[in-house]
């Protein structure tokens, strides 16, 4: 008899599904818009980061198949391995200058970018302080870089404090990393006395500026909200 050792998805699939955790991806008919087409059905959409409708915008489209026309539709392999397209550092400049900072790095997606921005700078050796409502993908790319995670309550500078002193002392460095607007209630991050306590302690901050940035962006105070820090992911603000 020989056993079958891939049953075990079908029943976690089953476990999912009767638990109503099964979460199966929905077909998109139409480009993503307010108004858009999913599983065959015209819905109003409430779940996209085109917060500044760019995803359509005629100039962008316009800009997109220009760049096709001269680069095509790729540069064919990772940036580590092909190299890296002219047109992608002058993405990266021009960002830099509109965040008003040294250099930026361009990444697909909010995810990469935080695994990208915590294991280069902590390790084994290092320690993490992190909000308790971080984004998951925060917390992903704090456990790929090996360094001690410190959870502090929400948003709590006296909490994050009382555990920089009583933890900082047993690793070589530390760093504080938050969200600068939380996704999933909208409360703002105080990175003032954030920046404030980390640089008495002598912390790298890192503020995840995923969400404010489109939010402050669509308010007309983009600079504010990731003012002070000294190392900032600031993902998706060019799409
Ligand atoms: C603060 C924050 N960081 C990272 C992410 C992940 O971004 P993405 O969906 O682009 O992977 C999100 C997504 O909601 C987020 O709110």
């Amino acid at each position: 008899m020989t056993i079958d050792k891939f049953a075990f998805i079908a029943e976690e699939m089953n476990r999912l599904r009767e638990a109503s955790l099964l979460n199966a991806p929905r077909t998109m008919g139409s480009p993503a818009d307010a108004w858009m087409t999913v599983d065959g059905k015209r819905v109003l959409n409430f779940c996209a980061n085109n917060y500044l409708g760019l995803a359509n915008h005629p100039r962008l489209k316009e800009a997109a198949k220009a760049a096709i026309d001269r680069w095509g539709a790729g540069p064919a392999a990772v940036r580590t391995l092909a190299g890296t397209q002219a047109l992608h550092l002058e993405l990266e400049e021009r960002l830099a200058r509109f965040k008003g900072v040294e250099s930026a790095l361009f990444v697909g997606s909010g995810f990469v970018a935080n695994q990208a921005v915590l294991a280069p700078l902590v390790g084994r050796e290092d320690v993490i302080f992190s909000d308790r409502l971080n984004h998951a993908s925060i917390i992903d790319g704090a456990r790929l870089s090996g360094a001690k995670i410190v959870v502090y309550e929400h948003n709590d500078v006296a909490d994050c404090e009382a555990k920089v002193k009583e933890q900082l002392p047993n690793f070589r460095r530390g760093l504080l990393v938050t969200d600068g607007v939380f996704s999933m209630d909208g409360d703002i991050a105080p990175l003032d006395k954030l920046t404030e306590l980390a640089g008495r302690h002598g912390l790298i901050t890192m503020v995840d500026g995923r969400t404010a940035r489109a939010c402050w962006a669509a308010a007309g105070a983009a600079s504010s909200i990731t003012s002070g820090c000294t190392a900032c992911s600031t993902s998706r603000s060019a799409r």
